[in-house]
């Protein structure tokens, strides 16, 4: 069986001492630090920028995962890159205001992985034609924009087709789910075909990381 890749999104930490919230995950078995970027244009909210992913870099060695919600990434993409980003996906929805294929290209140009990411409301189809050139397929299940909202199992169907296409192909992508992902939804998410758990609340709220990371990989 694959093993399961859990991505603490800081958006839910405690950003008065984030870089003992950082080691604290660290500790706890996290595998990549996910970093959810808001510009309150694409999305109704504004997080933080490539400076604070700088911090994050500067207090771990894990992969980080940086999650661009925001418009026009092509132009935004190289300070993240810059800032010490692993990988950099992005959303296909027109509202992103980029050329989808051209900013893939030039994140994975710049030595990163490139991701791809749909909102609950965006069909599968509208990724379909770039999985050959996608190493992430980031699969919203909340609206984008704040953490703590529940999980949408409908979602699950394009998760499946994701697989699908896994299976049909010698190149894996990673499968990333987003957004309301606890014990019981990560384990929904699993059966389906992911292998990336995002999760915010379930981690940063919970008084035990290491017990939260353990039961989202179902052990
Ligand atoms: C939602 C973000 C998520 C979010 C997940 O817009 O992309 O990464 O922080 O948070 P929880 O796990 O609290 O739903
Ligand atoms: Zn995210």
């Amino acid at each position: 069986m694959q093993r399961i890749i859990v991505a603490p999104s800081i958006l839910a930490a405690d950003f008065s001492r984030l870089g003992d919230e950082i080691h604290r995950v660290g500790a706890a078995g996290a595998d990549w630090i996910h970093c959810d970027i808001m510009d309150g244009h694409f999305v109704d909210n504004i997080s933080f920028g490539p400076q604070i992913v700088e911090v994050v870099r500067k207090e771990t060695n894990l992969p980080l995962d940086v999650h661009l919600m925001i418009q026009t990434p092509d132009h935004y993409a190289p300070r993240f890159v810059k800032a010490g980003a692993n990988s950099l996906t992005v959303h296909v929805e027109p509202e992103a205001r980029h050329d989808v294929r051209k900013t893939l290209r030039a994140i994975r140009d710049a030595g990163c992985r490139p991701g791809l990411s749909l909102n609950p409301a965006t069909a599968f189809e509208s990724v379909e034609p770039f999985l050959h050139e996608i190493d992430i397929l980031l699969i919203m299940t909340v609206h984008p924009g704040f953490g703590g909202q529940s999980f949408r199992p409908e979602i699950m169907g394009k998760v499946k087709r994701a697989a699908q296409w896994n299976n049909s192909h010698e190149r894996k992508i990673d499968i990333e789910v987003d957004g309301g992902i606890t014990a019981d939804t990560a384990r929904l998410s699993v059966e389906n075909g992911a292998n990336v758990l995002v999760a915010g609340t379930s981690i940063f709220h919970s008084k035990d990381y290491a017990k939260a990371i353990r039961e989202l990989r179902g052990e």
